[in-house]
Formats: structure tokens, C-alpha cells, sequence
């Protein structure tokens, strides 16, 4: 049975943050009569409303939501109410003092920003859980309730403290990870450099000091950070889910980027199931080298769709431009609309923006809106307005999923790993890599999901492995068994290197897919920056190249024409039990990795379709499907679907035409 994210809301979920008390109540009455202008059903409330709902310590003021939650509901208007924990007002942290968060240099940070937290910090969980269950006490019954939104953005500017009160959670969580100290000082490898720890006082963050810190100690503290904010986040959870029974609760993530601060991994099993949703923000970064803006929104859709395991909600992207990069572009006419509908495709159940009205001060005040600074006489509003009426025709989406038969493997760990210090090359970070893959696939009109490395993998005929630095035995074992039941994979170089304490695997590289891949390599030749050779197979190689031998039965599909280990095998090929793995020696140019991953087995959505066409399929279990057709491209594009387009009921026998910028959505 399809599972509705949100039952108060009917079909799409469509608004964005609404900040009220930024502006007089006169201005309040406008914004319920231009939300229903617009189509907006949902809107999130009180995100940075700590010091307008808690004036004084436990003194709450109510009254003023009240009226708001009113106001909406009698518009149609449904709400997702924040705890409002995200940003503790000053009186607060003029209070505790010590709550305030500590720097890796010892520099307490102060207020007068937003999340001066520390994540460990007792007076902050205390003052935090008291805020919510106030809330929850009074608003769990009201009308206009659809769904909790705890804090807001984990992590997003205190995903790490080394202060004391830190250094002393951080030792409680070493102390169940490894019960004493003469296991993690094996883990820890610290008979390196005289680093032996003999008291657990001893034990610290790693704060900064001499020289290259010691890498599992950072990989350790930047899990217990991410389990630190979890903590966070499980406890008002629990307390919303004990005091407004029913209400589905979620956080916002922010899966997207290079952002990977938190082990999503461990928080999504947290934010799924009854009563829970995953939802994510997702904000495009100009000018990325590695993808082009809507690889952008495709690649945050398709991970957050793969940690919530189906449907989940776009909790926040932007109407235009940003206001927090060195440039901030304004969004060309048409892309507010591709850019929502595109994380519509991708699974998501509707969209909502940052933020309702644009502020008139502030550090967010050239931020883009749903109201711009204009009025209604702007672009933006149109805009706004077209895209609510296509939401409404596009209910009947709701519940349906994406099903992908590519999987990109992401493990959060491996990636803090391998951006550790002293690495062989500093060109090596994960994250760009994962993503350039993402985008090339994107680019070949190819669906992926991602997963972890532990995953059951059996429902994917492709599994890549663009870089997996570290990883466990049991999961080494994992990719093993999945290749060998049939499956097919594709690893990246400088993975299987390292197990789960960062220990380097011996007897050759790639250590722990050495007999998987049937390679063996006994030295790295990591390339300079900017350099690259060439393959005999007319492809170039990036950033890394290593002294490589295939063993008895790979096959070698490239070797080095030239650089430092001309002639070694670059791409490998080897039949595994009734499946296959492939070996990149190098980080190919991205056409050439392109080529590898369709001759992988890589097939688009939409055989056929013209470049910067984007054709995404979500089915309901009952069959019904609608085949998702985005034109980024500057002409119209006809491609080869059939079926009624959604938005406009027109009916398409053999052959679609998708305007210039424009959307198609097809009922098939
Ligand atoms: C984040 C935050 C919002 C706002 C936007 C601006 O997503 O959650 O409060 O600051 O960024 O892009």
C-alpha cells in the first residue's frame, strides 16, 4: 500500500519557510491571501522562532502563533511547525556561556548568528526539549498541524565542538566503541609517533596541534559528532512522538554537494517508518566544476530518495538567486519550475522554497522568495503561480517511486578517510568523485539511487564504486557476493585500501578487492596536478595512475600508452561467479568514464533522447507511470514517448514535443 508522507496535506505538498515574525500582522492577512493565490498548502513555521516564543527562560509567548496557525488554517493552509531549536536566543547563551561552541584552535565562538551550540551541550538540551514539548503540548491537536520540523539543518554550522563538555562526550562514546584503552590505542595506531594514550583523561578532540593529527582519532571524533547531533535530533523526536502521537516528525538534511558532515547512513533508519519523513534542502552551487545545475538537483534528489527508501519531501530550494555565495546568479526564466519539478521526478512530494516573503533585513535579505522585495509584479510571483496550478495536476504522482537499476555506492566514512591527512594525493576526495559519476550518468540519462556498501545490492544490475577507500570485511564480502550472484560492478581507483580502523590492508593494493578484481598493484603513481596520460585505448587518465599487474584470468581493456607506469594495465576487466567486476586504474576523463559505464550496462530512462533532455520515470506499485521529460536545452526537443501530458492535457500518440526550457509530464 502506497504510504502518504503527510495525510493533512491532499495531493502535492507546495510553499516554503514563512517567517512571520519578521513583519507586522497587517502584513499577515496578505500572505494567507496570496499563499491561496498561489496554491501553497504548506507552510513551515517558526524555524528561527526561539526568542519570539521564549522571550525569557520558560517564559513562552503563544499568543502570536496562535493567531498565525489560525490565520493559515483558515486559509487552507497546513502547517509544519518547527521546534524552533536551531537558534538559541541571546539570552541563552548569555546564560550558559559554556554552551557556546569551541573552535579546533580553542576559540569559543559567540551568538549573534544562528546554531551557537555545542551539539553536547546539557543547558542546550535541556532549554531545546523543554521549547519542543511547550510546543508540542500546545499546537498537538491544532487543526492546522501537518507534520514537526525538528531544529533545522543538523550540522549546517556547528557540526563540530572541541570544547571540554565535548571532549568529555567524545570519551563516553570511545568508551563504547572500544570498551578500553588498549583497543583503541591499537586502533588509534598510536605506538606511531609516541602517541600511546595511558588514562582516558589523556583523550581529547582533536584539537589543533604540531603537525599531520593522527587519522583515526579525526575519523573517530567526525563520527561521534555526526552520532552527537543525532542524539539531538532522536531525543525531540522521541518527545514529539510521546506528546503529539500521530504527527509525522522530520529534519531537514542536506544531501547535497560536497556537503557530508553527517553519516546520513546512521540518520536515515531515524527518519523512516511511521509517523517520520525524510526531507532535504538543496541550494545549486555556481559555476561547479564537476556538474552542471541540474545534475545538481538530480544528484541531491536521488540521495536523499535512496536514504528515505522512496518518497520524501524538498523541504527548501530557492525561487532565484542565493544570497550567500561570492555571486549569486538569478535563476533564468523557467528554471524555478524544472528545478522543482525535476525533485519531483526524483521521488520527491512536492516543493517547498526558502523562504515565503523576502526579508527586508538581515543577513538573508538578498536571498530569493515566493514574494520577492518586487510584489506580485515580478517574474518570480508568475512563476510561482504557474508552478502551484502544475503541482495540483500532478496529485495523483503522489506515492509513486523511482526505481533505479543503478546504484552509486556513498559511504560517508570512507569519504572523512580518504580526506584524512598526508594522503598519497590531495586530488583523491570522494565526494567530487561520487558526484562527477552521478553527473555522468545523468548526462547518459541513467537513473541511479546510491547506497552503502552494506546494502543489500541483489535489485541493481550495475553497482559503481567510484571511490571506497575504506572498508570493512563484512562489506568487501558483500560486493564479492553480489558480483558473483550475477551482478556487475565497476570500482574506482584507491578503494579496498583501508579497513574500518583507516589500517592500511598488506599484500598488495587494492587490498580488499584484490582477488575480487584480480589485480595487484604494489605502488601508486599519483599523477601531478593537471596531469594526465593517455590509455592505449585512445582515453585519457586523471589525477592518479599506479604500477598494476592483471592476474590470470582479467582481461585487460587499456593499458598506459604513456606517464610514469607506461604499459601497466589501466581498465580491467574479470568474470566473478555469474557476474562481472570492472577496474579503473585511473580517474578517467569524464567522456571516457561515460563510455566505460554504458559499455557496463548503464541504460537511460529514455533511449533516444536528445542531450540536455532529462526523462525520469516514477511508477506506483499498481503500474501506473509517468515518464518525467525536463528540457534544459535552448530548442524544443522531440523525443520518442506517448501518453497525456499532465500539465496541460494534451495527448502525445508517438512522439513528444518538449518546449525549449520547458516540462512535459506524462500519465503513460
Ligand atoms: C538553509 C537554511 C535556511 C536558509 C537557506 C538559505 O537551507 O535552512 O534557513 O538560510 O539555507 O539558502
Amino acid at each position: 500500500m502506497t504510504r502518504v508522507l503527510v495525510p493533512r496535506v491532499n495531493g502535492l505538498c507546495y510553499g516554503g519557510d514563512y517567517n512571520p515574525e519578521q513583519w507586522p500582522e497587517e502584513v499577515w492577512a496578505e500572505d494567507a491571501k496570496l499563499m491561496r493565490e498561489a496554491g501553497v498548502n504548506l507552510a513551515t513555521v517558526g524555524v528561527f522562532a526561539w526568542s519570539a516564543l521564549e522571550p525569557a527562560p520558560g517564559r513562552y509567548e503563544f499568543g502570536w502563533l496562535d493567531r498565525v496557525l489560525d490565520l493559515l488554517h483558515g486559509a487552507g493552509v497546513a502547517v509544519d511547525l518547527a521546534t524552533a531549536t536551531a537558534s538559541p536566543p541571546p539570552w541563552f547563551s548569555h546564560r550558559y556561556p559554556e554552551s557556546l561552541p569551541v573552535d579546533a584552535d580553542g576559540r569559543r565562538l559567540t551568538y549573534g548568528s544562528r546554531q551557537a551550540f555545542c551539539p553536547s551541550s546539557p543547558a542546550y538540551r535541556q532549554a531545546a526539549l523543554a521549547l519542543a514539548g511547550a510546543l508540542a503540548d500546545r499546537y498537538h491537536d491544532h487543526p492546522a498541524l501537518a507534520m514537526w520540523h525538528v531544529h533545522n539543518e543538523y550540522g549546517c554550522h556547528n557540526p563540530r565542538c572541541y570544547c571540554d563538555v565535548s571532549a568529555a562526550a567524545f570519551r563516553d562514546w570511545l568508551r563504547d566503541r572500544y570498551r578500553d584503552l588498549a583497543t583503541l590505542n591499537e586502533a588509534w595506531g598510536t605506538a606511531f609517533w609516541s602517541q600511546r594514550y595511558t588514562g582516558w583523561e589523556q583523550v581529547q578532540p582533536p584539537r589543533t596541534t604540531t603537525t599531520t593529527p593522527n587519522p583515526t582519532h579525526l575519523l573517530d571524533f567526525q563520527r561521534f559528532c555526526s552520532d552527537a547531533l543525532l542524539a539531538l535530533f532522536k531525543a525531540e523526536r522521541d518527545l514529539l512522538h510521546r506528546r503529539s502521537p500521530g504527527v509525522p516528525v522530520t529534519t531537514n538534511l542536506m544531501a547535497t554537494g560536497n556537503f557530508a558532515v553527517l553519516d546520513y547512513w546512521r540518520w536515515a533508519p531515524e527518519m523512516t517508518g511511521k509517523d517520520r519523513l525524510v526531507s532535504m534542502d538543496h541550494y545549486i552551487v555556481p559555476g561547479d566544476p564537476v556538474a552542471p545545475p541540474a545534475a545538481q538537483v538530480a544528484y541531491g534528489a536521488d540521495r536523499t530518495r535512496s536514504l528515505a527508501g522512496g518518497p520524501w519531501l524538498l523541504m527548501e530550494h530557492s525561487t532565484s538567486a542565493l544570497s550567500w555565495r561570492p555571486y549569486n546568479p538569478a535563476k533564468p526564466p523557467g528554471q524555478l519550475i524544472r528545478d522543482s519539478l525535476s525533485h519531483v521526478a526524483r521521488g520527491s512530494e512536492g516543493a517547498l522554497f526558502f523562504q515565503w516573503r523576502a526579508s527586508r533585513y538581515g543577513g538573508e535579505k538578498w536571498h530569493s522568495a515566493m514574494v520577492p522585495h518586487a510584489g506580485t509584479d515580478s517574474k518570480i510571483w508568475r512563476e510561482v503561480v504557474t508552478l502551484g496550478g502544475h503541482l495540483q495536476r500532478l496529485a495523483e504522482v503522489r506515492g509513486a517511486t523511482v526505481r533505479a537499476q543503478v546504484a552509486i555506492l556513498f559511504d560517508h566514512e570512507s569519504a572523512w578517510a580518504s580526506d584524512g591527512p598526508s594522503q598519497p594525493s590531495a586530488e583523491m576526495s570522494a565526494v567530487p568523485e561520487i558526484r562527477r559519476w552521478h553527473a555522468a550518468l545523468w548526462r547518459m540519462g541513467v537513473t541511479a539511487d546510491f547506497a552503502h556498501p552494506a546494502h543489500d545490492l541483489s535489485r541493481y544490475h550495475l553497482v559503481l564504486v567510484p571511490s571506497l577507500y575504506l572498508i570493512d570485511d563484512a562489506a568487501a564480502a558483500n560486493l564479492h557476493r553480489y558480483a558473483a550472484a550475477g551482478g556487475t560492478l565497476v570500482i574506482g581507483p584507491y578503494s579496498g585500501i583501508a579497513d574500518e580502523r583507516d589500517h592500511v590492508r598488506l599484500g598488495g593494493y587494492p587490498g580488499a578487492f584484490r582477488d575480487l578484481l584480480g589485480v595487484y598493484v604494489d605502488e601508486f603513481f599519483p599523477l601531478p596536478p593537471g596531469g594526465t596520460v593517455s590509455l592505449d585505448s585512445g582515453a585519457t587518465g586523471r589525477v592518479w595512475t599506479e604500477h598494476a599487474r592483471a592476474e590470470a584470468g582479467t582481461t585487460v581493456l587499456a593499458s598506459y600508452a604513456d606517464g610514469p607506469v607506461a604499459n601497466c594495465p589501466a581498465i580491467t576487466r574479470r568474470s566473478v561467479g555469474a557476474g562481472t567486476a570492472y577496474y579503473l586504474g585511473t580517474r578517467l576523463a569524464d567522456a571516457d568514464l561515460a563510455a566505460l559505464l554504458a559499455s557496463a550496462g548503464a541504460q537511460p530512462a529514455l533511449p533516444g533522447a536528445p542531450p540536455g533532455l532529462e526523462a525520469v520515470r516514477r511508477a506506483h506499485d499498481d503500474g501506473r507511470s509517468y515518464l518525467f521529460l525536463l528540457n534544459h536545452a535552448g530548442a524544443d526537443a522531440v523525443v520518442p514517448a506517448s501518453g497525456v501530458d499532465l500539465l496541460t492535457g494534451a495527448t502525445w500518440p508517438d512522439r513528444v514535443t518538449v518546449p525549449a526550457g520547458g516540462v512535459v509530464v506524462l500519465r503513460e
